[in-house]
């Protein structure tokens, strides 16, 4: 249990279509809430950025009214302000980006602009301990699939996606099936029913020649491609889908490469510690594939609750505790919304 001399953090994460908000004291989390616009974009099958940033313009004042009743603390206690600065929806960013600025200037404190995916990783530090040595953390969320070693505020990148991000090609194929948006959640619905090993898709660049240039990418686009062409030719043919075995073939494949190239990326860097976060964390082919070889392989594995995986205020102050913790300096109120922010920044300059 941290001092009460840590810091009351507000953290503000409008990155896409929830409105998040929460207040931390270090990295003891007193209250979380989030509003979403999903509804609103559902029938469009994609977020559409205008709509998003209206609604988190409606919704921030009374999603942070919820946030300090649910602690009985004034806007005046408040400390430290973080915001996600990027990567995300320009638009949504600055919707929160000008909210946190605004109080900022007005409580006198300083603002921190967080990178939005390095702290769907941070946010384990609200749920487990703060990390003491370095991790290996793969985050993989709609728009990002990408390994990182977190050493205190030392971030560096190893790989990322070449093209598609996991959850995208999830929704890509999910849109293909006629799912509902985003296609994730129902494609893994189906995967727990079905045969994981019905069909073999690919598993790319995880052949000798391929490790050796690209260790710690990945590429989700050609499994996409080959599960779309297997599709079409079972309906050309007029035959049945078996959609859940589908599913499971697909999750298999997805959760299959990202589970191997952490524990690589893990075990050459001689690092103990993986920590898996981002929207597509929520995954259940992808748990318990981690759950099960991670472990195995002797690392300590880390998954945050799944309220934590999607976007979320906790995880802008929990990255907003971990900069503070580890002596990053405020952001200063002339910083921009960055929608490519790079991984290596956590806090923007
Ligand atoms: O991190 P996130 O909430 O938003 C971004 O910053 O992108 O991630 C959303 C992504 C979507 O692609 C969604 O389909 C996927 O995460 N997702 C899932 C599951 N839950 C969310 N994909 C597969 N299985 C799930 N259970
Ligand atoms: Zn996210």
């Amino acid at each position: 249990m941290l001092a009460v001399s840590e810091p009351l953090i507000l953290g503000l994460e409008t990155s896409c279509d929830d409105t998040g908000v929460a207040l931390t004291r270090g990295f003891d989390l007193l209250a979380d809430q989030t509003a979403s616009s999903m509804d609103q974009h559902a029938r469009f099958g994609g977020i559409v950025p205008e709509v998003a940033s209206r609604a988190h313009l409606e919704a921030l004042e009374p999603t942070l009214q919820a946030a300090l009743d649910q602690t009985g603390h004034q806007l005046n206690d408040i400390e430290a302000v973080g915001v996600s600065a990027g990567p995300g929806l320009i638009g949504s960013l600055a919707v929160g980006l000008a909210a946190a600025k605004a109080l900022a200037l007005a409580l006198e404190i300083p603002l921190y602009g967080i990178n939005h995916v390095v702290a769907h990783a941070l946010v384990d530090q609200l749920v487990h301990s703060p990390f003491d040595s370095p991790v290996l953390a793969l985050i993989v969320s709609g728009g990002h699939t990408t390994l990182l070693i977190i050493d205190g505020a030392q971030i560096t990148q190893l790989g990322a996606t070449l093209d598609d991000a996991a959850g995208e090609a999830f929704d890509k194929i999910g849109r293909l099936l006629g799912l509902p948006y985003p296609g994730g959640p129902h494609i893994d619905r189906l995967a727990r029913q079905g045969d994981p090993k019905a069909i073999h898709f690919p598993r790319a660049l995880t052949r000798r020649q391929d490790l050796e240039k690209y260790p710690y990418d990945f590429s989700f686009s050609g499994l996409k491609t080959a599960a779309a062409r297997w599709l079409e030719a079972r309906q050309d043919q007029g035959e049945a889908i078996n959609l859940r075995d589908f599913s499971a073939s697909y999750a298999e494949a997805v959760a299959d490469v990202l589970v191997s190239k952490t524990i690589k990326a893990a075990k050459d860097h001689r690092l103990d510690s993986v920590v898996i976060g981002g929207g597509f964390s929520a995954n259940s082919q992808l748990r318990d594939k981690a759950k099960e070889l991670v472990p195995a392989a002797g690392l300590d594995l880390h998954i945050p609750p799944l309220r934590f995986c999607t976007d979320n205020g906790a995880m802008v102050a929990a990255a907003t505790a971990h900069a503070i913790a580890h002596g990053l300096a405020p952001s200063g109120l002339a910083i921009g919304a960055d929608s490519a922010m790079a991984m290596t920044e956590l806090v923007v300059r």
